[in-house]
This record gives C-alpha cells, structure tokens and sequence, in this order.
C-alpha cells in the first residue's frame, strides 16, 4: 500500500499522562506502516508504559536518560534524522517544557536540537488544560509553527468530562500524514478540491431520494492528496465517515448545494475529482410539509440538475477534470461517452456490478480513461491505493502543464 509514512523517521516523545497506553498503539501502526519509530520517553513516562513495550512494538532502542551511557543513541543525531516528531501524549509540564525550550530530559533536547515539524497531543484533566498558564503554551507552540492535536472532549481517567482527553489514534496519525504530506508531497503547492458521497434530494421535509454512495471512494482520493501535500478540499454529500484530518471539509446535501460549493472551491484549484454520485434528478417542487400517508399513489414531479463537472470547465478552463462513470453494461464505451460529453482529461470508469467494487465497498475496480483514448484497467485494490494511482495520473497532467485547447 502506498503511504506517505514508509521510511520516514519519526520520532514519538511520550510523557507521563495515563494515555500513555495510547502511544503504544501509535508507535505500532507508524511501524506497520514502514515508518522507523525512535521512542523518547520522560521517566515519568516510563512509569506508564515500559521502554521495552515500545523497543517491541518498534524494534529499535528507547531513549528514556539524556545522560545513560548504555544508551548508544545520540538525540542530537535522533533530532537531526527526524522528519517529524510527534508528543503524545504531552502533559502539562512537557508543553512547559517545549514552550519555554527547556532541554532538561531526553525529549526536550531532542525537540530543540530538532528543525523537523513537530505535532503536539496534549492529554490532562480538564481544569489543567484551560488553565491559562497551559493556554499560553499552547498558543506559543501553535505561533511556533507546531501543529496541536486535540485534546477531545470527553470521559477522563479522574472519571470526569471535559476537554483533556487525548485524540484517537486514527486522528494522530492522520495529522502525522498530513504534516509529512505537506513537507515531502509531490503534489505540494497544488489545490485538489474533491467531491464524495450521494447526493440528498428533499422530498419534503423528512423524506429524500438519495443513492448508496457511502463517501469511501471521494474520502480515500481526499487522504491520499493530503498525503501528497495538495491542500485538499472534501466537498461531501452526508456520509457516515469521520472528517479527515488535514482535509478542508465542506459538507453539503444536494446537488445545488454541491453545484455552489465546487464552483466556490475550482476558482483557485487546480484539479476537481468528482467521485460523488450526484442526482441526475431531483423533486421539481419538493412538498413544504410533510406528506402525509393515504393516496394510494405519489406522483413526483422530477427535474434535471445542472451538471458540476461540465459548469466547473467552463468556470475555470484550465482546470484538470476527473470524473467517475459508475457503470454495470458497457463499462469503457459508456465511460468514454461521458468523458467526451463532459469535455474531461480523465474517467474512472467504475463497474458497480464486479464483487468488491463500487459503492459501499472497501476496494474498487477502476477503468482509467483518458481524452486520448489509453486504457488502464486497474485490479481490484483498497479505494485508497485505486485513489493513489489516480493521483499519479492527476499529477502527470498538472506537470505537463498541459492546457485545454
Ligand atoms: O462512495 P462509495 O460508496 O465509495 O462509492 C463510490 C462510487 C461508486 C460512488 C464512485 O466510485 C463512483 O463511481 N462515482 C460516480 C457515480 C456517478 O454518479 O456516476 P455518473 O456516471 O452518474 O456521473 C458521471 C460523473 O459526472 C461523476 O463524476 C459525477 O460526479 C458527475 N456528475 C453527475 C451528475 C451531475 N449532475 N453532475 C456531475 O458532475
């Protein structure tokens, strides 16, 4: 699977708060995903969680003493090889610590020996976090360049809520992602608005006619543009997934609604990808009040939406064009149709029917056309790697600096 953490050197300083645990599940996915994981942990860390769970979880050595001579680790080389580095969980006193540029642990002089980005997730009870002695070093960090991730509000360990849990796993990484996008991506300095999920069309006040796009395809191209430093814009029908971390994400319901917001987000963009399922059709007058059960029929009136993607080349010739074509007869020939009809660079023609394809899916079977007739007929494969070589598809025409004739 491609993914912007493999060979990466991340470091992940962890500090001695309860969430700890958490770490540990973090210092395993950025191994998994190929990343080489050098732990710093504070002796009140090591407290939490041991070094050897991390040394485990990693195989690689754990810092915990600045001055341990069977430490053969030097965190000025640790600082310097660092693409990124990552607290979690920070406490109180290690924002202190950062804010200031105190170096008296193994952590502190790794950050301030260190000029890759650094990501900060905070983690403490409530009251400490508000506090405004807390606040000044966060805003301090954040002015610094540093990215903070959470805290979420929620259950704490002192058993009461408030704003001091530490952000979810899945929403670090996600920021980890983002930040080595934005500094090694080979779509940097590029805008990729991207569209998802089904379209919602009123009824009446309850009711809507809709279709069983779950976002999936349009959230992957999204992730997989942060990944490669684009500053990515999700424009997206409802859907059940969690916003991307690192991803500009505007939510819509219908397809006028979806029109705006494309049109809004292609002024300045450079690419639109549209793997949203919009509605060909919609309620001409949709009923102001609820309809109530009774008539033995319902006779709805439909009228055609305006389409997104032929508005959007006229707005902004110049921007790089690709469509979806969700198809089950005629895959590559109606496809094609569409890419003439839409006047578009790319299609990906989508055989809705094939197992393990289409909406709702995890993976999808992909049928790259282009507007000069070369097929790629992709295997089935996780909707973020099919989203991945679209991308390099994407980016081919961005660098050709090819235009429109
Ligand atoms: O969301 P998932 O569950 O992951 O499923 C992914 C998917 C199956 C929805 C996706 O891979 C896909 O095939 N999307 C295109 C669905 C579709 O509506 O195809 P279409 O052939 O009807 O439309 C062709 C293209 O025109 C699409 O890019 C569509 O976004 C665009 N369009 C359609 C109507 C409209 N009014 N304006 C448009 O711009």
């Amino acid at each position: 699977m491609p993914t912007v953490l493999h060979g990466k050197h991340i470091v992940l300083g962890v500090t001695g708060s309860i969430a700890a645990f958490k770490a540990a599940d973090l210092a395993s996915k950025l191994t998994q995903h190929g990343a080489a994981v050098d732990v710093v942990l504070t002796p009140d860390a090591a407290r939490f969680v041991t070094p050897l769970t991390f040394q485990a979880l990693t195989h690689r050595p754990v810092t915990t003493d600045l001055f341990d001579p069977r430490i053969a680790m030097d965190h000025v080389a640790l600082a310097q090889r660092a693409d990124v580095i990552v607290v979690c969980p920070a406490t109180a006193h290690t924002l202190a610590r950062l804010a200031l540029g105190l170096a008296d642990d193994a952590l502190a002089a790794t950050v301030l020996a260190s000029r890759a980005p650094l990501v900060v997730v905070p983690a403490m009870d409530a009251q400490m976090f508000d506090h405004p002695a807390v606040q000044e070093h966060v805003a301090r960090l954040h002015a610094r360049g540093a990215r903070i991730v959470g805290p979420m509000e929620g259950r704490l360990a002192s058993g009461l809520v408030g704003r001091g849990r530490m952000a979810e796993v899945p929403e670090v990484l996600g920021h980890l992602r983002a930040v080595l996008g934005a500094a090694t991506g080979d779509l940097r300095g590029t805008t990729i608005v991207v569209t998802a999920g089904g379209t919602r069309e009123p009824l009446d006040p309850v009711r809507v006619l809709t279709n069983r796009s779950s976002g999936k395809m349009g959230y992957a191209v999204a992730e997989a543009a942060r990944d490669r430093g684009a500053r990515a814009i999700l424009i997206t029908a409802p859907t059940a997934l969690p916003d991307p971390p690192g991803v500009d994400v505007r939510r819509v319901e219908t397809a006028l609604e979806m029109r705006e917001a494309v049109l809004a987000a292609c002024r300045d963009a450079d690419a639109l990808v549209m793997t949203a399922a919009v509605a060909d059709y919609r309620p001409a007058a949709p009923a102001p009040q609820k309809v109530k059960k009774g008539a033995p029929t319902w006779t709805v009136e439909l009228v055609e939406t305006p389409d997104i993607l032929t508005e959007a080349g006229a707005a902004a010739p110049a921007l790089v064009r690709v469509g979806f074509a969700a198809e089950t007869t005629d895959l590559v020939a109606a496809a094609r149709a569409k890419l003439v009809r839409k006047g578009l660079d790319l299609i990906a023609a989508n055989d809705v029917s094939a197992a393990g394809s289409g909406f709702g899916a995890d993976t999808n079977r992909l049928v790259l056309i282009d507007r000069e007739g070369r097929v790629e007929d992709l295997p089935v494969l996780p909707k973020f790697d099919a989203a991945w070589i679209l991308l390099d598809r994407v980016r081919a025409l961005l660098a050709s600096g090819w235009t429109r004739p």
